[in-house]
C-alpha cells in the first residue's frame, strides 16, 4: 500500500479505510479534506473556504481556533496534558467545576466524561443507583418522549427515538424504556400541553427511575422545538412521583437556543443535567454530568458506596482547561446579543423558503434554523449545492438545518441562508 500524498489520494485512502459517522466502507462519496479551520471558516485542501454552518455539529459556538481557547490548551499542554483522576486531582478540574456550579445554580456535584454519550450513560447510571439507594431497586427504566436523541452508546441509544431514529435497527436489544408521544410543537395551547402531560404521566409505572429529555429542542431526532412550559410540567410530574428529571442540555446548553440553559429559562432545576459539545467551545471532546446534592449524597450512601463509573481519561486536564476558558467567554456574554441577532437574521432569510412546494416547514429558535423538506433530501446533491455556495451543511432525512457559530456576521448568516435556498432549489429540480 503506497503512502497517500496528493489531496486526491488522501481523500481516496480515507474513503477506502476510515469509518465516518453512520457510513459504509468504502464510502460512496469521498469526504472533503480540511487542512485548517479558523473563525467561522473551514479551509479545504483544494483551496476553498467554507463557512461552517454546522459549528462542527453544534459545538464550535465561538468558531474555530478561538485565540483564548488555543492559549488555554497550549499553556495546559506545556504543563500537564493528562493525569489519572483516581486519587489525583488538578487545578483545571477544580476551577472548571467551580465555574460550572456557579453557572448552574441548584447543582452540587460534577462528573467529567469524554463525550456527550458517556455523560448520558452516567446520568442514567445515576438515576438507577439513586433509586437503589432510596429503597427502590425495582426502578430500572427511564421514561422519555419519542423523537429524542441522546447519543450512540447503549444506554443513550435505549432512550433515543425507537423507530425514526438512527438506532431503529437495534430495537429489542436492551432495556425497553417507556416512550410517550412526540411532544406538541412550540406554540401549543395550554390545553394541548396539559393533555400531553397527562398522557406522559399515565405511562409512568413502578419500574421508572426517572424521566430523560432534550429540553426545548429535540436535535438529531428531528430538530423539533417545544414550549418551556412542558419542562415545568415534567418537573412537577417527577416531584409528585418521587422520580428524577434528567435534562440532556448537550445540544442546547451555553446559549444555542437563546438562553444559557433552556431549563433555567423554564425556571426549573433538573436533578441531573448533561452538558457537552459547546462545553469546550467545540475545541475537543469533553462532557459533564451535573447532579444535585440530594442525588450525589444518596448515591454515595447507597449499595455501591459511590458512582460506578470511572473512565481512563476522566477529568482530562487539557479538556478542563479549555472548557474553563470557554466558560469565561460564555460569562463575558457576547453571545447574549449575538444569538438573538442570528435568530432574527435566520428568521428573515429562511422565511421565503416556506413558499416552496418542496418545503414542509421553516422554524427558527436561537441560533438554530431548520427547513423541513416535504421528502428526504439527497444528501450528496444537497451537500454539493451548499459547498458550491461556499457553506458547509450536513442535512439528514428531510431536515436541512444550520447552527452557525455565534460569531457569524450578518453577511455570513445571509450566505448560510442562501446555501439553504440553493439546496431547496436543487430539491425542487430533483422533484420536477
Ligand atoms: C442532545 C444530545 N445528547 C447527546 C449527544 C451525544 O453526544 P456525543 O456525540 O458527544 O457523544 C448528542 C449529540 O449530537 C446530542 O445532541
Amino acid at each position: 500500500m503506497n503512502r497517500p500524498a496528493s489531496t486526491a489520494q488522501l481523500a481516496h485512502f480515507d474513503a477506502q479505510h476510515i469509518w465516518h459517522p453512520y457510513g459504509p466502507i468504502p464510502a460512496p462519496v469521498e469526504p472533503q479534506l480540511v487542512e485548517s479551520a479558523s473563525g467561522v471558516y473551514l479551509h479545504l485542501a483544494d483551496g476553498r473556504d467554507l463557512i461552517d454552518g454546522m459549528s462542527s455539529w453544534w459545538a464550535a459556538c465561538h468558531g474555530h481556533s478561538h485565540p483564548k481557547l488555543v492559549e488555554a490548551a497550549t499553556a495546559q499542554a506545556n504543563t500537564m496534558s493528562h493525569v489519572m483522576f483516581g486519587g489525583l486531582t488538578h487545578r483545571p478540574a477544580i476551577e472548571l467545576a467551580h465555574k460550572l456550579l456557579r453557572l448552574a445554580p441548584g447543582f452540587d456535584a460534577v462528573f467529567y466524561s469524554d463525550s456527550g454519550s458517556v455523560s448520558v450513560e452516567v446520568a442514567i447510571k445515576m438515576a438507577i443507583q439513586y433509586s437503589q439507594a432510596i429503597g427502590h431497586p425495582e426502578r430500572t427504566r427511564l421514561a422519555t418522549w419519542r423523537g429524542g436523541y441522546h447519543g450512540d452508546t447503549r444506554a443513550p441509544m435505549s432512550v433515543c427515538d425507537p423507530e425514526g431514529g438512527m438506532h431503529a435497527m437495534w430495537a429489542g436489544q436492551w432495556t425497553p424504556q417507556v416512550f410517550a408521544d412526540v411532544p406538541p410543537a412550540r406554540g401549543a395551547s395550554e390545553q394541548a400541553r396539559a393533555d400531553y402531560l397527562a398522557h406522559f404521566d399515565s405511562l409512568i409505572d413502578d419500574s421508572v427511575a426517572g424521566v430523560i429529555v432534550e429540553p426545548v429542542v429535540q436535535g438529531a431526532g428531528g430538530m423539533r422545538f417545544h414550549d418551556h412550559e412542558l419542562l415545568v410540567g415534567l418537573r412537577e410530574l417527577c416531584d409528585r412521583r418521587g422520580i428524577l428529571l434528567i435534562a440532556d442540555e448537550i445540544a442546547t446548553g451555553f446559549g444555542r437556543a437563546g438562553d444559557l440553559f433552556t431549563t433555567q429559562a423554564a425556571g426549573i432545576v433538573p436533578d441531573i443535567m448533561c452538558v457537552g459539545k459547546a462545553l469546550t467551545g467545540g475545541f475537543m471532546s469533553f462532557a459533564a454530568t451535573l447532579a444535585t446534592a440530594e442525588v450525589a449524597r444518596a448515591i454515595s450512601s447507597g449499595p455501591g458506596g459511590g458512582l460506578m463509573h470511572g473512565p481512563t481519561f476522566m477529568g482530562n486536564p487539557l479538556a478542563c482547561a479549555v472548557a474553563s476558558a470557554q466558560l469565561d467567554l460564555i460569562a463575558e456574554g457576547q453571545w447574549r446579543s449575538d444569538v438573538p441577532r442570528i435568530e432574527a437574521r435566520l428568521a428573515e432569510g429562511l422565511a421565503p423558503l416556506a413558499n416552496s412546494s418542496a418545503v414542509a416547514d421553516v422554524r427558527v429558535l436561537g441560533a438554530i434554523g431548520v427547513v423541513e423538506m416535504a421528502r428526504p433530501v439527497d444528501m450528496a446533491v444537497a451537500t454539493a449545492a451548499a459547498v458550491d455556495a461556499g457553506v458547509w451543511l450536513r442535512p439528514f432525512g428531510k431536515l436541512v438545518y444550520t447552527m452557525p457559530p455565534y460569531i457569524c456576521t450578518d453577511d455570513e448568516v445571509d450566505r448560510i441562508c442562501a446555501a439553504i435556498a440553493a439546496i431547496v432549489r436543487a430539491e425542487e429540480t430533483r422533484g420536477a
